[in-house]
């Protein structure tokens, strides 16, 4: 029998092929400024994929990373040690936030706690970015080190700005940038680089759609003041120091930011909202994903067992080792319920009443599990990977948000009909149940998640293709100065053309006065005329 290749799929493989083997930049210098933690998982992606192209990786990490390692076969490393490191001890502080969380949504807070709670937060933050300026001011300083950095010839950079060290650095040696970035320190990234009207364009941290009523409009315009000025005073605060001391008084942070030669963005519209964008954005959301791989045998053994049934996968990412105990002992005792089996990664105490159905994992090869044609649904936070992955496979979510963004990416897929959320303040057993038992039963969460994936699919290059043209792109010219916009310096009422409007405004009212003035002027005269003939 023959096998049929679809006009695309072979479309595909001919433009992929044709990308991979076709004319290559000579063997490129990349310099790169990760973020730690899940960031670095994206980011490792791209070193690789560069790696497997011939170029030459350096990744700057500090000598307390979590998750970037000081050796690999992609890259080589280079490690600074920051003076007096003032970490957060990642496990504890997140867990700690969840709790506290939990305890204000389920019990309501006094103004004093909930002031409190934000202040804790704030500080966290802005000690990320105390960090962030101490590793630049420690690579500024380091003679020998910037020296060698200088005479490395790099060709680009390449840097997630969640963390912006890199694009101080980048400017500081004259090379152009490359961004992989989904968030900068304000919020998403298109709010800087793109025209954002609240209007329609959610602001980050405000969990709306793009269709909003006028109260929420109101907000999300309050949101986005309320961003810009945190950034202003608890992020920026730190780099516009090092502004001052390394580029004049004349530089701003912003507009070293601004001017990155090409956003690669974590986004695909097939899940965000529609809204502007511009000539030196691309979009790569979904970079990670590929094809599913046979599961370890004991795997595959125990996703068979489940028979007609399927399978459900659980994971809450990695930040979060675990629940609260008495939150996954709910979980536990609906998932016992289950006709289906259920593979669960779960680091922390193993929950007592854990159903005969339910295995857990402390790690699990999720793209693998996530592609087994047995699968039937997801639990899972609603990290941007996990959800990515998610569509590429076309499973159906059961969103359990617990902290950042990953309230609006459950509005995003809930709106489109893929994935049921539950509100982990007010999860119960059976409340949990009946969303797991909603998205097994109505097959339109199946159906919208499988049309999502045919859309995320369907386009002429794979993403991390995507991603690894344009870093060349910018190698192989010295940037894209030409895709690249910089209206940013205008001052405000130059951008939003307010000058112009006060001018023909003026002019206006100019002109108005002049006819009016004429007009009456020669009714005037008309009327005196016609008084003196009278009399
Ligand atoms: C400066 O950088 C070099 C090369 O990375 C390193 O060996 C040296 O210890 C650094 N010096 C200081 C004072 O940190
Ligand atoms: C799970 O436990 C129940 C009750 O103890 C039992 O009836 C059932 O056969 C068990 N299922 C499996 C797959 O072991």
């Amino acid at each position: 029998m023959m096998v049929r290749i679809p006009g695309v799929f072979l479309f595909l493989l001919v433009m992929t092929w044709s990308f991979l083997t076709g004319p290559s930049v000579h063997a490129g210098k990349i310099l790169v400024f990760p973020v730690d933690g899940s960031h670095w998982v994206n980011m490792n992606l791209m070193i690789q994929s560069l790696h497997s192209r011939g170029h030459e990786v350096t990744v700057v990490r500090t000598s307390t990373s979590w998750y970037v390692k000081e050796r690999s076969p992609h890259y080589r490393s280079i490690t600074v040690t920051l003076p007096q490191a003032n970490l957060i001890e990642e496990e504890d502080f997140f867990l700690n936030f969840l709790v506290k969380m939990l305890e204000i949504k389920r019990h309501g807070a006094s103004p004093v706690v909930f002031v409190k709670f934000y202040w804790e937060m704030l500080t966290a933050l802005s000690k990320i970015h105390k960090d962030g300026s101490l590793l630049v001011e420690e690579i500024f300083e380091n003679r020998t080190l910037l020296q060698s950095m200088q005479d490395a010839q790099f060709d680009v950079v390449l840097l997630d700005p969640g963390v912006p060290v890199g694009v101080l650095v980048a400017n500081k040696l004259k090379l152009p940038m490359v961004f992989n970035v989904k968030w900068i320190t304000s919020g998403e990234g298109h709010f800087v680089a793109a025209p954002s009207p609240t209007s329609y364009v959610p602001t980050s941290g405000y969990t709306v759609t793009d269709k909003m009523t006028f109260l929420e409009r109101v907000k999300n315009n309050l949101f986005y003041v309320f961003n810009t000025w945190i950034d202003k005073l608890i992020v920026c605060s730190h780099y516009d120091r090092l502004m001052d001391k390394y580029f004049g008084p004349d530089v701003k942070f912003y507009h070293l930011l601004q001017g990155a030669d090409i956003w690669l963005m974590r986004v695909d519209f097939v899940f965000e909202f529609p809204r502007p964008t511009m000539p030196n954005i691309f979009y790569i959301g979904g970079f990670q994903c590929k094809p599913s791989k046979p599961l370890p045998t004991e795997l595959e053994e125990f996703v068979q067992s489940s028979g007609e049934h399927g399978f459900i996968l659980m994971s809450l990412g990695t930040l979060i080792k675990a629940l609260p105990s008495e939150i996954t002992s709910e979980i536990a005792a609906a998932f016992a319920q289950l006709p289906q089996k259920v593979i669960w990664r779960h680091a922390g105490q193993r929950p007592n009443n854990l159903g005969n159905n339910t295995l857990l994992v402390k790690w699990m090869p999720q793209n693998d599990l996530l592609g087994h044609p047995k699968i039937k649904a997801f639990v899972a936070h609603g990290g941007n990977n996990g959800i990515y992955e998610s569509i590429y496979h076309g499973v159906p979510i059961i969103s359990i948000p617990l902290m950042f963004d990953q309230f609006e990416n459950a509005l995003r897929l809930e709106v489109r009909g893929a994935a049921k959320l539950v509100d982990v303040a007010k999860l119960t057993r059976q409340n949990f149940l009946e969303a797991v038992r909603e998205v097994l039963n109505d097959p339109s969460y199946r159906n919208n998640m499988k049309r999502l994936s045919a859309l995320h699919r369907d386009q002429p290059m794979h993403p991390l293709d995507t991603a690894v043209f344009w870093t060349e792109f910018v190698m192989r010219h010295k940037g894209a100065a030409h895709l690249r916009t910089e209206s940013y310096k205008m001052p405000w009422y130059s951008y939003h053309s307010v000058d112009v409007l006060c001018f023909l405004l003026a002019a206006l009212i100019t002109l108005t006065a002049a006819v009016v003035g004429s007009i009456r002027f020669i009714c005037l005269r008309l009327y005196r005329r016609r008084k003196l003939k009278h009399e």
